[in-house]
Formats: C-alpha cells, sequence, structure tokens
C-alpha cells in the first residue's frame, strides 16, 4: 500500500476552506481512501489553548511570541503527521505554515523572520489557494467574532498570501458556488493521490 498524501488548504478567513475540507474528507473516505481532516491551529493541545485565548481576543500576547506558538503546534503534531501518512492515511488540512507566514508578515513583520521558525516542516503533496474578494467573505457567518477578521487586516494578509504563493499551488475561485468547488476540486486531489503514492514527503 502506498503512502496517503498531505494536502493543504489555504486563504483568508471565510474564504470556504473548512467546508471544502468537510466535503472532500467525506468524499475520499466514501470512495475507501482512508481520509482525515486536520486544522491548523489544533486548539486541543496545550499550545493550542494559548493560542486559542489568543485568537479569540481573550488573552494579549506579544506578535513573535504568538508567531512562534502558532509554528510550535504545528512542529507538536509532526511526528503523527507523518506516522499517519507513512501508515496510507490521507491528511486533509485546514491551514498550515502559509497561515502562519502570511498573517504574521501582514502585521509588518519580515517575511523571512516569519518563515524560518518552520523550515524543515514536512512540505505538502499539493496547497489550495481560495481566492476570495476580502469584502465578500466579510459578510459571510459569523465574521468578526475571532481576532484577525477585520476587512483592512484580511487585505493585507491577502496580499502576503500572493507573495508566498508558489507555481504549484492550485488557485480556487472561492466565489463559486460550493458545488461547483467541490467538483474541481475532487478531480484535482485524486490526481494528487494517484501521483504521490510512490514518492517521499518532502521537507
Ligand atoms: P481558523 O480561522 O482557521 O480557525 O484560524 C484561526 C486564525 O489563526 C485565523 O485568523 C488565521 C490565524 N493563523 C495564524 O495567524 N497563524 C497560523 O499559523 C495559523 C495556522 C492560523
Ligand atoms: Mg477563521
Amino acid at each position: 500500500m502506498g503512502r496517503g498524501a498531505f494536502v493543504v488548504f489555504e486563504g483568508c478567513d471565510k474564504s470556504g476552506k473548512s467546508t471544502q475540507c468537510r466535503l472532500l474528507v467525506d468524499y475520499l473516505n466514501s470512495l475507501g481512501k482512508k481520509t482525515e481532516l486536520w486544522r491548523f491551529p489544533e486548539r486541543s493541545t496545550a499550545i493550542g489553548q494559548i493560542i486559542n485565548g489568543y485568537i479569540t481576543k481573550k488573552d494579549e500576547l506579544h506578535d513573535k511570541a504568538v508567531h512562534l506558538m502558532f509554528s510550535a503546534n504545528r512542529w507538536e503534531l509532526v511526528p503523527l503527521i507523518k506516522e499517519k501518512i507513512a501508515s496510507g492515511v490521507t491528511l486533509v488540512v485546514d491551514r498550515y505554515a502559509y497561515s502562519g507566514v502570511a498573517f504574521t508578515s501582514a502585521k509588518g513583520y519580515d517575511m523571512l523572520w516569519c518563515k524560518n521558525c518552520d523550515i524543515g516542516l514536512p512540505r505538502p503533496d499539493a496547497v489550495y489557494y481560495m481566492n476570495i474578494d476580502v469584502e465578500d467573505a466579510s459578510v459571510r457567518g459569523d465574521y468578526g467574532c475571532e481576532r484577525y477578521e477585520v476587512s483592512d487586516f484580511q487585505k493585507k494578509v491577502q496580499e502576503c498570501f500572493q507573495s508566498l504563493k508558489e507555481p504549484s499551488w492550485n488557485v480556487i475561485d472561492a466565489g463559486e458556488s460550493i458545488d461547483n468547488i467541490h467538483k474541481i476540486l475532487c478531480e484535482s486531489v485524486l490526481k494528487t493521490l494517484a501521483e504521490c503514492e510512490n514518492t517521499l514527503l518532502s521537507e
């Protein structure tokens, strides 16, 4: 049996990542492909609890301290990520290191500094960037509840994502209907699964 794939979704808040991740995981499992839905920040760990306090505006933390917390939250789960993927499980991950860099550099911090603590993390096999008009996102769901859900800041985050974007990223028009996006993603992710089965996860 080949390894599982490591599939990451990125984008601004309320760009539809979580909805699409859920639909995709259900679809892959329905085909008999063992798949798990993951998210970062993973708020259930001790580090995740600190991040949650900050994101929900209950606690204050220095920008650089919280940046390192977000990164540590990924590092603490690296052994499990590797174990799952080696055992043939595909991980669909709602946000990863690109969010870490985009959100902190949007505050004005040097992008290289922001990237440093994530160097060496497992590299995703595929990245889907949910591209949405920030104003359209701001009228979705319970927008505004969490710390970063402010349009002016989200615009800066989007610019940072644009400069982080690698040629291999799949840019998705997140203004499309849920069904249309889901169909596009299913087709694309099945190709990724087939392609990475016999390759190694890289850093
Ligand atoms: P969520 O909306 O996906 O639950 O994530 C909560 C917030 O955390 C979101 O506004 C993006 C932000 N974030 C960072 O600032 N750095 C990170 O490394 C990650 C993963 C998320
Ligand atoms: Mg959010």
